[in-house]
């Protein structure tokens, strides 16, 4: 036992009542949030600016107390460190610099990659300074797979055909640019670690439209790389690895990944998670509209969960990330129902 519950459950103990933190618990549907997003001019300069991005990172511990905080970042932010151009347009999404072909993939320059992100390091580090130590820090990354698919595509798409052009056929192209991409995000996550985050979560949001051959070839295969070694940089750090939409496959991504626990989007049924918990922790997966709705959904929604998972290792989150329209004080219901 430690005296950080997160911990502990990473560490397969079972805590009651479970740890507790969610996907986007800073954002669009705090005031807060938005009064500093406002003054900052823009989310990449948010999350480029250490004072601001620690402060909006601590906004909801202050107002919830939740068991962790989640660095404010972005996932696509390595590929601004790699040299591409990176928008966020309000309404839109994010714009990159798209991948045509190989001469679109650089060399990886670490000094350069590293000198172009640092700010996020210096944020952890401000975190670090002023959380109290019984709420853990958890840094991140996308997964190659899901930050190649924004790489490629240029930005969000509705189905993702030419990464999977890419996976299917111009396979020693694609291999080059997830080579880079896990190159990248060990160097990344190892920096974060350095600047004191305890947990790292692996963000494969895209992990859906994979099929099997493509998912344990261009999912679990670099996914493994990246935890084996930055586990062998920092052997007690805890990974959680979150395959959204990664359905039946999210067996062999929990047991072949090498992962200490796994998030369920809110489609994995309580059966399947219940199954998954005799041999690892996990993490999930309240639907994020049931928080929106509140009321007696979201208390329904809460104890079939509660009451199917809450005999093992649990940490309690969404299935994705917190709505922007969500009312604050379903959060602080939710959280209440969870503790009492
Ligand atoms: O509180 C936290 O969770 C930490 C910060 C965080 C953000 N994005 C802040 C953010 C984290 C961990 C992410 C991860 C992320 N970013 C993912 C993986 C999780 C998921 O949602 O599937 C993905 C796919 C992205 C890429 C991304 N970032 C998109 C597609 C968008 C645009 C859509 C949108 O919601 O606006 C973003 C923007 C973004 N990232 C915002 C925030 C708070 C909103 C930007 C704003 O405030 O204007």
């Amino acid at each position: 036992m430690s005296n950080i519950p997160i911990l502990d459950t990473l560490n397969k103990i079972t805590k009651s009542p479970p740890p507790i933190w969610f996907m986007r618990q800073a954002g669009r549907y705090l005031p807060e949030y938005k009064e500093i997003r406002q003054l900052a001019g823009g989310f990449i300069e948010l999350c480029l600016n250490p004072q601001m991005a620690c402060e909006v990172t601590i906004q909801p511990i202050k107002r919830f107390n939740l068991n962790a905080a989640i660095v404010f970042s972005d996932i696509l932010l390595i590929t601004l460190a790699l040299g591409y151009k990176l928008k966020f347009i309000e309404g839109k999404g994010p714009i990159i610099s798209p991948v045509e072909n190989e001469k679109n993939i650089p060399l990886f320059n670490e000094d350069k990659f590293h000198n172009r992100i640092k700010n996020v390091y210096e944020t952890i580090s401000r975190i670090k300074e002023i959380l109290p130590k019984e709420i853990a820090i958890i840094g991140f990354a996308g997964s190659p797979w899901t930050v190649a698919a924004y790489m490629l595509e240029g930005g969000s798409s509705r189905d993702y055909t030419k990464i999977k052009i890419w996976a299917f056929k111009r396979t020693k192209s694609f291999q080059i640019l997830i080579d880079l991409l896990i190159d990248a995000t060990i160097e990344y996550l190892n920096k974060q670690i350095l600047a004191g985050a305890q947990i790292i979560q692996l963000f494969d949001s895209w992990a859906g439209i994979a099929p099997e051959s493509i998912f344990k070839q261009w999912i679990i295969e670099p996914t493994k790389k990246i935890v084996q070694q930055i586990k062998n940089l920092h052997p007690s750090i805890k990974i959680i690895g979150f395959a959204r939409g990664a359905g039946a496959m999210i067996e062999d991504y929990a047991s072949c990944t090498g992962i200490d626990a796994v998030g369920l989007d809110s489609n994995i049924p309580l059966r399947t998670a219940y199954k998954l918990q005799n041999t690892i922790p996990i993490q999930g997966n309240l639907d994020p509209i049931a928080l929106l709705v509140g009321g007696n959904a979201l208390k329904k929604e809460t104890n079939r969960i509660i009451q199917s998972l809450s005999s093992g290792p649990l940490i309690f989150n969404l299935g994705h990330g917190v709505l922007p329209q969500t009312p604050i004080n379903n959060v602080i219901e939710l959280i209440k129902q969870i503790r009492s």
